[in-house]
């Protein structure tokens, strides 16, 4: 490869990475550029050589976000762009359910998602028969599902959701009863949303949590408040009720982003993933960002070395592949949030 090329490509990584904390707390370094300078170049080159589309989520490490990524975005985003997309191949920076949801808005399309597999505790934490066993329960009711669910959850339910677009969805819902899954602490969120604008509805919530939001609790926020009373606190609705509550602002990642650039604060602790954090200090140079990320392991899981592999056709990474069957019923409830959402 050539020398000044990959000096340039260097130069250009370290610009971006040289402003961002590290998950060791370190900057990134110029050596760490030039490291990795070889791998994004080929990536970008073979990308256009195969009409490919790299669609990244803001939790995947910096290096992909700002290396080779032509879209950066939280899910609801990125399911707009996957489906918009005219490259024939998608690869999909992210964990196993968003790599389904663009299969499914995009079906014509190779969509791969570069660690083959990634976990989500949501989405893991209920099964299709489990909604099937809810449906008998709740005849009457709306079956409202996250985004973080399998093909074959999303294919018995309603409408599909984000963290962008849920309290919307559920508020203008013309159902008083709604099973909402598999977000626990998102349902209460809800509910909670719900009563503060007087809207009488009963939500039931099945599923699990975040294993990544789940973690933060009251004691966080009174750390941050002892330590630094000027610190703006903001969380994603995955995070308990209660911490909710008491932060400054609760919203989707993308909403985070938009309050931090529009808030005048200088310091702000993020209940949130790692990855959003990166994002803010790239796009926010003069503000503070105190370290309260956590990591989503499985997000991390996706790597610029794999991201390559699938470049050069190696067989090993399959193709994200959904069941026509349920692919169908499961992209109505994905219209559905379509239809629904504001925008
Ligand atoms: P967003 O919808 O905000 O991207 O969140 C997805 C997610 O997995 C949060 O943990
Ligand atoms: Fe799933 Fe939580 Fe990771 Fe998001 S952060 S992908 S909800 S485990």
């Amino acid at each position: 490869m050539n020398k000044d090329l990959l000096e340039q490509e260097a130069k250009r990584l370290y610009k971006v990475l040289g402003q961002i904390t590290r998950l060791d707390g370190q900057k990134y370094s110029l050596d760490y550029c030039k490291k990795i300078a070889p791998l994004t170049s080929q990536i970008n080159t073979l990308k256009k050589q195969k009409n490919a589309l790299i669609l990244t989520h803001y939790y995947c490490s910096p290096e992909i976000i700002f290396g080779v990524s032509d879209e950066v975005g939280d899910s609801y985003g990125l399911s707009k762009k996957a489906a918009q997309a005219r490259q024939d191949i998608l690869i999909f920076c992210g964990v196993s359910f968003m790599a389904q949801t663009a299969k499914l808005v995009n079906p014509a399309k190779k969509v791969f998602l570069p660690p083959t597999y990634a976990g989500c505790s949501l989405a893991q934490s209920i099964t299709a028969k489990e909604v099937e066993e809810l449906k008998k329960e709740y005849p009457k009711a709306q079956f409202v599902c996250y985004i973080n669910s399998t093909a074959e959850v999303k294919a018995l339910c309603d409408v599909c959701v984000t963290s962008a677009n849920v309290f919307d969805i559920v508020a203008n819902s013309k159902h008083e009863q709604i099973v909402f899954l598999p977000d626990i602490f998102m349902a209460q969120n809800i509910d909670a949303f719900l009563q503060s604008k007087g809207i009488k509805k009963q939500i039931i919530a099945a599923g699990g949590t975040c294993c990544v939001h789940d973690k933060y609790t009251l004691k966080d926020i009174e750390i941050v408040k002892q330590k630094y009373p000027q610190a703006k606190i903001i969380c994603h609705p995955e995070c308990r009720k209660e911490v909710c509550q008491a932060s400054d602002f609760c919203g989707s990642t993308s909403a985070m982003l938009k309050y931090v650039k529009e808030t005048s604060a200088e310091v702000f602790a993020v209940l949130s993933e790692r990855g959003i954090i990166a994002v803010l200090e790239q796009e926010n140079p003069t503000k503070t960002f105190l370290p309260t990320g956590r990591v989503c392991a499985q997000m991390k899981l996706n790597k610029l070395e794999d991201i390559l592999e699938i470049l050069k056709d190696n067989k090993d990474i399959p193709e994200v592949k959904v069941d026509d069957k349920v692919a169908v019923s499961a992209l109505k409830s994905i219209n559905a949030m379509f239809k629904g959402a504001q925008k």
